[in-house]
């Protein structure tokens, strides 16, 4: 298109923002006839590491780029935003409690909230990422209450493509010969990656998988502890995958997905997951940014244990939260 798209990015000076810059200035995101307009977001700490992110775009002489804006300023970054991805929060400390980790994020989400809700587009599209990135999500949207609920989700899409790795690893075949596999509940260790109706080549993945007691002693286990197996070996947290994860949620949500894909959305009471909560489900993308929470799978035992786990968590986050909101 040749009126620009303006996607803001926070956390801009960041590990995975370094990835994913690129992916998004190359059109391997939004298409490569689509002009983008960049709006980075730090904080002032982090300025001076910013603008020589911006130096290097500059430096790559990306066709597409229009405009590149560096900011601390959420109103300034949020302006006219179609697409927001929030990967700037703080992160967790040896130590720390949940429920401080949530506080430092409550305050963060409570002002770029206000700012959303203020300059963004009333359409804009937004991917939380920066963890608790259900409840910062959850947080975001009670501070920005005439943005939609359902224009703002949580990324799960890493989850998701982990599970399609193992399974594709575990099985010997191909990612594209593996289907069905789904993320639901929280990204944090208590998400139920759920490959009960998973197929490898159109055949059920289960028995291949070596059936659910191996599932959930074995497979469910590395794909919830993933992230903390990367950073012990890296010495850093996941940001090349983070990145591709995030390109990845957002075309299949803008430009839609023949393929069901997992995203953490406002819940609508689907599943027995009451309203309130950003939860990640199987969901059908049909394009122009519209999505459905894929409906009437059967949960069987096995599976309904770990959703309720993983629901009973959310809400205790955003019981937290909400006190937090309120304070
Ligand atoms: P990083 O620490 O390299 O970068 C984060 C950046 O955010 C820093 O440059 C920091 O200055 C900035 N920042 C902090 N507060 C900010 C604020 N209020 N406004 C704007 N920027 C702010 O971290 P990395 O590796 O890029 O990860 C970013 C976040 O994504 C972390 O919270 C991480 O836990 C989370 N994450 C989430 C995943 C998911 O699947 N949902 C996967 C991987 C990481």
């Amino acid at each position: 298109s040749k009126t620009p798209l303006t996607v803001c990015v926070s956390g801009a000076a960041g590990q995975i923002a370094y990835s994913l810059l690129p992916l998004i200035a190359r059109g391997d995101v939004f298409g490569r006839d689509q002009l983008i307009e960049l709006r980075l977001l730090e904080i002032k700490p982090a300025l001076d590491a910013l603008h020589g992110v911006v130096m290097e775009l500059r430096d790559c002489s990306f066709p597409l780029l229009t405009a590149i804006v560096e900011t601390d300023d959420p109103m300034v970054a949020f302006q006219h935003a179609d697409v927001t991805i929030l990967a700037g929060s703080f992160p967790r400390r040896p130590g720390m409690e949940r429920r401080d980790l949530i506080a430092r994020n409550v305050s963060i989400f409570k002002a770029q909230g206000h700012a959303l809700d203020s300059v963004a587009s009333k359409n804009v599209k937004v991917v939380v990422v920066g963890n608790p990135s259900n409840t910062n999500a959850l947080v975001l949207s009670h501070f920005a209450p005439t943005i939609p609920k359902q224009n703002i989700t949580a990324l799960t899409r890493l989850d998701q493509n982990r599970a399609v790795g193992q399974v594709a690893l575990r099985t010997g075949v191909r990612v594209d010969q593996v289907d069905g596999v789904a993320i639901w509940g929280n990204h944090s260790a208590s998400q139920y990656p759920d490959v009960t109706r998973a197929t490898v080549n159109g055949e059920p993945a289960l028995p291949k998988l070596g059936g659910r007691q191996v599932v959930a002693e074995d497979f469910i286990p590395c794909i919830q502890k993933r992230g903390a197996a990367v950073l012990k070996a890296r010495g850093f947290s996941s940001a090349m995958s983070a990145a591709n994860a995030i390109g990845d949620h957002l075309k299949s949500w803008i430009l839609g997905d023949s393929k069901i894909v997992s995203m953490a959305v406002a819940s609508d009471g689907s599943y027995d997951v009451k309203r309130g909560v950003y939860f990640s489900f199987p969901v059908r993308c049909v394009g122009g940014g519209d999505y459905e929470i894929v409906q009437g799978i059967e949960m069987d035992e096995f599976s309904r244990k770990y959703v309720s786990a993983t629901t009973e968590e959310l809400f205790a986050e955003r019981i937290e939260a909400l006190e937090l909101c309120a304070a």
